[in-house]
């Protein structure tokens, strides 16, 4: 039986800072393929979702003074907001802080430690924070993480470990058999050497921090964050709360991953579901790395790329169009505005904004806007059809390998071959002559036909400009029900119908005019923040009446353990005293804290920050984090008055 479902899923991503181009590539390519089998018929689940623990997370939020709940809301609502600004059409949100999730993570933990494959031990290794990963000494690379360069931690405690080892040469026997499933090929070898020189047990639990699913023989233990993110894709397909889905939907057929990670998804995961007895995934696809230029993005460099700002600059269609174009999937490739700027220019403004142009401008004049009847035909014109076929196949066998920036390609070949055609013709030359309508006809139809295929087999990549293409043909029914196999036919578009000229599909953008604004716009806002008139959201006095100012008075105040900013505050409020954790200890000594009078925001909602109960926030002006000071009052005032 052929199989009619497919599940693609995106990594879930860190929500400890705003997402960039990087991460809206990979989700790029699952929406493209997502939409790609839609149209080609199959019931598809595309799932993207925020990985919400670990020690990272619980060190942002501390150091950003709030809970880690609270501080991963906030994150993963600007996840949401990116992806329907990119029509990311995920149909699983899957985040880790879920119950349904946790009880996934816990049965799993469970049944691989019942079996005899997870045990107790103690943990003495080196850690790296931002991958979340353990290294051995004999991985470290000058003492540094081999996969980011970012400086590790020596770690000593008790942990369970999963007994990795055990599983090597079934894994091993897997990858053999199943030459698909580590992709691209140059990658897999990579992967295949590092379980050949020797898997070590995984240390699979901590408890030097407490923002985890709690490993649930031991409440003393979380989970080790990997262990709890790659179950996510189990979740997401329904197990343990949806069988019958569960069924339909797993195993997974392809996890799109960054080459970052791919070591945890072609490793650690599937010895996971061996363990657990699930099935592997059919493919793990570990594309490469967007850098600018030629290194990697960063914030300390500055060169962070926001899709936000592109998709407000240039359209969702064009940063869409140019992630899966100018990149082989699997190579490394570097982001350049100017570059994109020039495919935007070449492909979709020239190549395919004219051609529906230039189309729809001569059945308007020839035609009085009316789709003519195909007439007699000549080589031309089977050349113009065959040239779709062949290069509809070859899009169809790239888009099966995940090769977008080559299906497109095909696409494109496609699309030039249309505009010659144009040139071939010569329309205009046949429209000075009365006996030649009907040889008019065949070209305007055949043009208004390779229009209506380009709309159809654009949709996976681009998600407004195939409508607009099908309003300006004038077909009647809807372009979101047209098939794959619509876009293979030849000779769909009916004659007589009325097409509607419209706007230009994608305006020229000049690229020297584009920096010139650019620095401008730059410049204009270093002023205005330079002299402090940044706009602002007005609030309501209402709203200002909201917040509970008060005047606290610090009267116990000592360091939190384990954290390098945060100090423990107890504070007097007249008649009550609380507890607050403020993240000050940079800038203030316990000691000078004692008997000052601060301001206080009283009916903030409590949080657990660094596993202290914080019931409030103290208020002090900051500059970029290289300063801070208290707010104090001028004069003493009674503790606990109200700040109106
Ligand atoms: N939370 C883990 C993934 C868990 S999946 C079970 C994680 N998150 S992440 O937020 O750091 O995202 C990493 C992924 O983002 C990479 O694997 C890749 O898909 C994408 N990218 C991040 N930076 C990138 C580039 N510069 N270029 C291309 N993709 C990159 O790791």
């Amino acid at each position: 039986m052929s199989k009619d479902t497919f599940y693609v899923t995106t990594p879930i991503y860190y929500p400890n800072d705003k997402l960039h181009i990087g991460h809206t590539y990979t989700t790029t390519a699952a929406d493209t393929i997502a939409r790609f089998k839609e149209l080609q018929g199959y019931e598809v689940k595309f799932l993207t979702g925020s990985d919400e623990h670990g020690q990272k997370i619980e060190r942002a939020a501390s150091e950003a003074g709030v809970s880690p709940k609270q501080y991963v809301d906030r994150i993963v609502d600007s996840f949401k907001e990116l992806w329907d600004l990119l029509e990311a059409d995920y149909d699983v949100f899957l985040r880790t802080t879920s119950a349904k999730h946790q009880q996934v993570v816990q049965h799993i933990f469970k049944k691989v430690y019942e079996q005899g494959d997870i045990y107790k031990d103690k943990y003495e290794g080196w850690y790296c924070t931002p991958c979340e990963s353990f290294w051995l000494e004999r991985h470290l690379e000058k003492g540094k993480c081999p996969d980011c360069q970012r400086e590790t931690e020596w770690v000593e405690e008790e942990s369970y470990f999963f007994k990795m080892s055990k599983y090597e040469e079934q894994l091993l026997e897997h990858i053999e058999n199943n030459p698909e499933f580590i992709q691209p090929e140059t990658r897999k070898k990579e992967m295949i050497n590092f379980i050949k020189d020797g898997l070590e047990d995984l240390c699979v639990s901590r408890t030097t921090f407490d923002w985890g699913i709690p490993v649930p023989i031991d409440e003393e233990h979380v989970i080790y964050v990997w262990f709890d993110a790659l179950s996510n894709y189990v979740t997401g397909a329904g197990y343990l709360s949806d069988e019958e889905e569960f069924n339909k939907f797993w195993p997974a057929d392809v996890h799109i991953v960054g080459k970052d990670i791919l070591r945890f998804h072609t490793i650690i995961w599937p010895i996971i579901l061996m363990a657990a007895g699930l099935e592997l995934p059919e493919r793990v696809f570990g594309h490469g790395f967007l850098t600018v230029e030629g290194g990697k993005m960063s914030k300390s460099k500055g060169n962070v790329v926001d899709p936000v700002k592109l998709v407000e600059d240039f359209g969702v269609d064009a940063v869409r169009y140019y992630l899966m174009r100018e990149v082989a999937f699997g190579t490394d490739g570097s982001y350049s505005t100017e570059a994109f700027i020039k495919r935007l220019n070449a492909d979709l403004a020239n190549d395919l904004g004219n051609l529906l142009n230039r189309t729809v401008a001569m059945v308007d004049q020839y035609f009085e806007g009316v789709v003519p009847e195909l007439g007699p035909t000549t080589d031309y014109d089977e050349d113009l059809k065959a040239t779709a076929q062949k290069e509809l196949q070859a899009m169809e066998a790239n888009m099966a390998e995940l090769q977008f920036s080559r299906a497109l390609e095909n696409l494109w070949t496609f699309i030039r071959r249309t505009n010659k055609y144009i040139d071939e013709t010569t329309p205009w030359v046949l429209a000075k002559e009365e006996d030649k309508k009907a040889e008019l006809g065949t070209v305007l139809y055949n043009l208004l036909e390779a229009l209506r295929i380009i709309a159809i087999a654009l949709k996976p990549f681009l998600p407004v400009a195939p409508q607009k293409i099908w309003t300006q043909l004038g077909i009647e029914s809807s372009i979101e029900e047209q098939s794959w196999e619509d876009a293979l036919q030849w000779g769909l578009l009916t004659a007589g119908i009325e097409i509607q000229s419209g706007e230009p599909l994608f305006p020229r953008v000049d690229i020297e005019e584009y920096f010139a604004n650019q620095v401008e716009s730059e410049a204009a806002e270093e002023e205005d923040s330079e002299v402090e008139t940044v706009e602002q959201d007005l609030i309501s006095f209402g709203d200002f009446q909201e917040l509970d100012l008060r005047v606290a008075e610090i009267v116990e105040a000592e360091e939190i353990a384990g954290s390098d900013k945060l100090l423990k505050l107890q504070v007097s409020l007249g008649e009550e005293q609380r507890q607050v954790v403020a993240g000050i200890s940079n800038y203030y000594q316990p000691d000078e804290l004692l008997g000052k009078q601060v301001l206080m925001v009283t009916n903030l909602e409590p949080a657990e920050i660094f596993g202290v109960e914080s019931r409030g926030m103290i208020l002090a002006a900051s500059n970029d984090d290289e300063e801070l000071v208290l707010t104090t009052i001028d004069r003493e005032i009674e503790t606990g008055s109200k700040v109106t």
